[in-house]
């Protein structure tokens, strides 16, 4: 029997703070100092204290990009070299060319670090000197600016590791139900809203797609309802996630390799979870709701089957061609459902199409609207933040490609080409009643190589989110 103990999870960096350089004394803080070159390297100094080179190539090509890429290198190198404590000045990473405000770089650095330091162990058995994880960065900066916008860039980068540990954790164990209960803790510990509908609610609701999809699994769907409402009387925005707990693929099951991975089938849900837990944290005065049908899709003989067609929430039904473009069938009555709140603007968050990634590679998610100030809004805070996006047509003309023969739509194109586009236009069928944007996060479903991330999810889009959610 493996003892409990073997198993440990990832700890926060407990940041300090210190107004000179002569504070840091101490043998066991490694200095980071900046250099021009290209690579890095960790140094002895005389003194004995360890010196973290990090190569940040010529100043003038450095950019928001760079950055985080930069802070990210920091928090990678103390891991490989296993130092644990680190101790850096504020000012090396204020590049005056990049007219951004002390806050803006404080913030960014903090999330980076968080998200460096972060790795999915928590199945793992320690070694016997326990995980190379950073314990303690020391900022020196008298800047009280800097101080705070850390405490920020903290608690964001911690909700993105939440994202990133409810995505990673294995299908058998993060199924609709417990998906659910880590949204209602969520709400229990920061003072939210969280109502969870089971089986005979969303049949009562008549939510036609997401019964279709959960019937072939064994574990109930759940559709979880996240309030939080600070913003007085203004109207809220609404961020719908896919919370595919496993997508096999269905009596369409995946072939091969492509099933695996599809435990993070509902990366679209965390990412609405941790966002909403995220306004709450940082207190903003909003009115945000998140709407995350769960659900796991899955073979059997009460499976849906290709040919049937499914009568959804808001009435227009769906002809299923394929089983395995479930994310969809289940959007479509979150979607419709998002309509009683009258939303200023509604966001879906969804792992939808490997087409997404055919097109975009894993570097940014697809985003579609046809709200062209939107788009633009959206593509800049995606740089801000370090969550990428990139538009693709949401034009009139694609409907055709949805036109069902007995049903009204199809839940796939006619043919294989433009799948991230056939695949947004029929959630546009039900979301025409409000703004909306949607977001194809497949791309993003996985950290890539050179991003300095640990191997699984990265938590997109939530740094984009929180962004957004504070504009909106
Ligand atoms: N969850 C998948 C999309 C996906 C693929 C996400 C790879 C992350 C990585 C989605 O449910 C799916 O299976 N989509 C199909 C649609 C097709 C049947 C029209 C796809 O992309 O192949
Ligand atoms: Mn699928
Ligand atoms: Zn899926």
């Amino acid at each position: 029997m493996r003892k409990k103990e073997a198993f440990q999870r990832y700890k926060k960096i407990k940041f300090f703070f210190a107004a000179d350089a002569g504070k840091v004394r101490d043998k066991e803080i490694a200095v980071v100092s900046l250099t021009q070159k290209n690579d890095s390297e960790v140094i002895t100094l005389p003194t004995g204290q360890k010196s973290l080179l990090i190569g940040a190539g010529k100043t003038r090509k450095i950019n928001s990009r760079t950055l985080i890429i930069l802070s990210r290198t920091v928090i990678s190198l103390a891991k490989q070299n296993n130092i644990k404590k680190l101790a850096l000045n504020f000012m090396d990473f204020a590049f005056p060319h990049l007219k951004l405000k002390s806050s803006a770089i404080a913030e960014m650095l903090a999330v980076n670090f968080e998200m460096a330091n972060f790795e999915f162990v928590q199945y793992k058995t320690s070694p016997a000197k326990g995980w190379n994880f950073v314990r303690e960065v020391t900022i020196i900066s008298k800047d009280s600016a800097v101080k705070k916008a850390v405490g920020k860039g903290q608690t964001i980068g911690e909700e993105v590791n939440n994202t990133r540990v409810l995505a990673n954790s294995p299908g058998g164990v993060m199924t609709p139900k417990v998906l659910a209960q880590k949204a209602k803790e969520a709400g229990r510990k920061y003072n939210f809203k969280v109502r969870v509908l089971g089986l005979k609610e969303i049949q009562k609701m008549k939510m036609g797609g997401v019964l279709a999809v959960a019937g072939g699994s064994r574990e109930e769907p759940k559709f979880i309802i996240i309030e939080y409402m600070s913003g007085g009387k203004e109207k809220p925005v609404v961020l719908v996630g896919k919370g595919v707990t496993f997508d096999s693929g269905g009596l369409n099951l995946k072939p091969g390799e492509s099933m695996q991975g599809m435990h993070t089938d509902m990366s679209g849900g965390a990412a609405v979870i941790s966002a909403l837990t995220l306004a709450a944290r940082l207190k903003l005065k909003k009115n945000i709701v998140g709407l995350v049908p769960a659900v796991e899709n899955m073979p059997s003989g009460s499976s849906y089957r290709p040919g049937d067609i499914v009568e959804t929430m808001s009435g227009k039904t769906i002809e299923v061609l394929n089983t395995d473009a479930e994310g969809r069938v289940i959007l479509s009555d979150a979607l419709t459902y998002a309509v009683r709140y009258n939303p200023k603007l509604v966001v879906d968050i969804a792992t939808l199409t490997g087409a997404a990634m055919i097109a975009l590679g894993q570097r940014a998610s697809a985003v579609f609207t046809k709200d062209l100030k939107l788009e633009n809004l959206i593509r800049e805070l995606g740089e801000q933040s370090g969550d990428y996006v990139w538009p693709l047509p949401l034009w009139d003309e694609y409907e055709e490609d949805i036109k069902g023969t007995f049903g009204d739509i199809t839940n796939t194109g006619r043919n294989r080409y433009g799948g991230a586009i056939t695949a947004a236009i029929f959630l546009y069928q039900f979301a025409k009643e409000y703004p909306w944007v949607h977001i194809d996060i497949a791309p993003r479903t996985t950290a890539v190589e050179g991003e300095l991330l640990a191997k699984g999810a990265c938590g997109a889009p939530v740094r984009l989110l929180i962004k957004l959610l504070e504009q909106a």
